[in-house]
C-alpha cells in the first residue's frame, strides 16, 4: 500500500524562561542571552504533527485529521495556550523549555494516542524562522 503522510498546523502562545537553577544570572545570560530574561518573554508556536502510514484500504485514510485536531486541541493547545511554560506547564518544572525540549514534550504526548505502525513527526517553530523538529529517535 503507499504511505501518504498527513498533517495538521495548530498555533499556541506561550511564555518562557531558558535558565538552569544551577547556574548564576552572569552564566545564564552569557549562554542563553535575553532568552534568560528573569521576567519571562513570550512566543508564538507555530506546531505541525505529520502522521505518516499506509492508506487504509476501507476508510482511505491514514489518520483520520478531524481526530489529529482534537488530540492535539486537548493535549498541546489546551496545555500549553497562554501559559507560563516554567510556571505552570508541570513538564518543565525541572526541563529546560527551549524549542527542542518543548517539540519532544510535544511528541511524547502525542505518540501514546496514535497506533505504533504509524510515524509520528513535530515540527515546532518558535519564531518564523527557528524551527525545530523531532520524530522520536
Ligand atoms: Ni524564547
Amino acid at each position: 500500500m503507499p504511505k501518504v503522510t498527513v498533517h495538521r498546523k495548530a498555533h499556541f502562545n506561550a511564555a518562557h524562561r531558558l535558565y538552569r537553577k544551577d547556574w548564576s544570572d552572569e552564566k545564564n545570560l552569557a549562554v542563553f542571552g535575553k532568552c534568560s530574561n528573569p521576567n519571562y518573554h513570550g512566543h508564538n508556536y507555530e506546531l505541525i504533527v505529520a502522521v505518516t502510514g499506509e492508506v487504509d484500504s476501507e476508510t482511505g485514510y491514514v489518520y483520520d485529521l478531524g481526530k489529529l485536531k482534537k488530540l492535539i486541541f486537548s493535549e498541546v493547545e489546551e496545555a500549553f495556550d497562554h501559559k507560563n511554560l516554567n510556571v505552570e506547564v508541570a513538564e518543565f518544572k525541572e526541563l529546560n523549555p527551549t524549542a527542542e525540549n518543548i517539540s519532544i514534550v510535544i511528541y511524547n504526548k502525542l505518540r501514546i494516542h496514535i497506533p505504533s505502525n504509524l510515524e509520528l513527526e513535530v515540527t515546532l517553530y518558535e519564531t518564523p524562522r527557528n524551527f525545530v523538529n523531532y520524530k522520536g529517535e
